[in-house]
């Protein structure tokens, strides 16, 4: 059976840096406690007039640029986005147009920060079907447009950005080893944005989505923090076993980058010292399903995996949804 492999990486993110200090001046809040809480020392976010979908085409014209293929080769486009450009269409469709990738597929995937990872379990089965050959899969967000930028709580976290790859059916023995993806719709109150779905729709009287502003991302930090440790931890030993490697067989840990606290706590559970766990959450924030290909765009253009290193890549986040994938590069 084929293999779906990653035979190119790209990232693009906005050039606006916010930094901790900015965000002292907006809300009642401290580099120190970000830092020492988060890890994060500054975020992108995007220009006035620049959208998720333009987030997306950056960082696919690079992935398709290194991999040395046109748009019109691609048989599906999968964008993983919970701020896509509008409800309708999906963003994959507005990239795939402006890429002209005019032979492929394109829908969206919304599994907020695993979100990546749903989209290569999709990408992994129907390359392994044979149903597609050649798939772009992208995550991108645009959080800040739905950041309570009143609310500490949240607004010190979230950054924008897109990192995409292009998965390819191969022969060799390279490619995704195992992805796992697992939701819990029991927990969905830990984090979410009421308003724009069929529940709160703009028509809903204004008053109710501005007292409880709806339309913004809410989260129950420290109640998802515990969930988040205990359960990748679970995860990440899971993912080892059922691919029968050992913690030292993996060359680079490629975390979602939510916090680096639950980054080290996984990355400890595992042995894997932080020289081995690429981390940009200092500079990038939590991109939600951008982060961890950002991360991966920055680790492999770094020179930080080799042909055949064992990747290991893991996510948790709102739904509840967690997800794990073995590589081998
Ligand atoms: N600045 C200063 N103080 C703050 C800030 C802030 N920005 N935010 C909260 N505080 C205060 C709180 O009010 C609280 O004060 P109190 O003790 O007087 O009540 C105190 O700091 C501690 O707050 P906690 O929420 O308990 O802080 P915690 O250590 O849990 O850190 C954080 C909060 C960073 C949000 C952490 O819980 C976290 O990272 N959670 C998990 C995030 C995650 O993984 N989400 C899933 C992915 S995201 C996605 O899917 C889009």
């Amino acid at each position: 059976m084929q293999r779906a492999k990653i035979i190119s990486t790209g990232s693009y993110v906005p050039s606006k840096r916010l930094t901790n200090g900015d965000l002292e001046r907006m809300v009642d809040t401290s580099d120190k406690w970000i830092m020492e809480r988060t890890g994060i020392k500054e975020r992108r976010i995007v220009a006035e007039g620049e959208n998720t979908s333009d987030l997306a085409y950056e960082a696919s014209k690079i992935a398709l640029l290194r991999a040395g293929i046109s748009a019109d080769s691609l048989d599906l486009i999968i964008v993983a986005t919970v701020t896509g450009d509008m409800p309708i269409p999906a963003t994959a469709c507005f990239l795939q147009s402006r890429l002209g990738a005019d032979n492929a597929a394109a829908f969206d995937v919304n599994a907020a920060c695993s979100g990546f990872l749903f989209g290569l379990s999709a990408a992994n089965a129907y390359i392994k079907s044979g149903m597609y050959r050649r798939v772009l899969l992208v995550g991108a967000e645009a959080l800040s447009r739905f950041t309570d930028w009143e609310d500490r709580n949240t607004c010190v976290l979230f950054g924008d950005g897109a990192g995409a790859v292009i998965v390819e059916a191969s022969d060799g023995q390279s490619g995704v080893m195992s992805v796992d993806i697992h939701s819990d719709g029991n927990y969905w109150e830990l984090l979410n944005m009421p308003g724009g779905g069929s529940k709160y729709p703009p028509s809903a009287p204004s008053e109710e989505a501005a007292a409880n502003r709806l339309y913004y991302i809410k989260m129950k930090g420290n109640e998802t923090f515990k969930i988040a440790v205990r359960t990748l931890e679970k995860l990440v030993l899971d993912a080892l076993e059922k691919n029968g490697l050992k913690a030292s067989d993996i060359a680079l840990l490629v975390p979602h980058q939510a916090n680096l606290r639950i980054i080290s706590a996984t990355a400890s559970r595992l042995g894997i010292g932080m020289d081995r766990v690429m981390v940009n959450l200092d500079r990038c924030g939590n991109t939600s399903a951008a982060s961890i290909p950002i991360a991966l765009d920055e680790a492999a253009s770094g020179g930080r995996i080799k042909d055949n290193d064992y990747v290991l890549l893991e996510a948790f986040g709102g739904g509840l949804t967690w997800a794990s994938a073995v590589i081998r590069w």
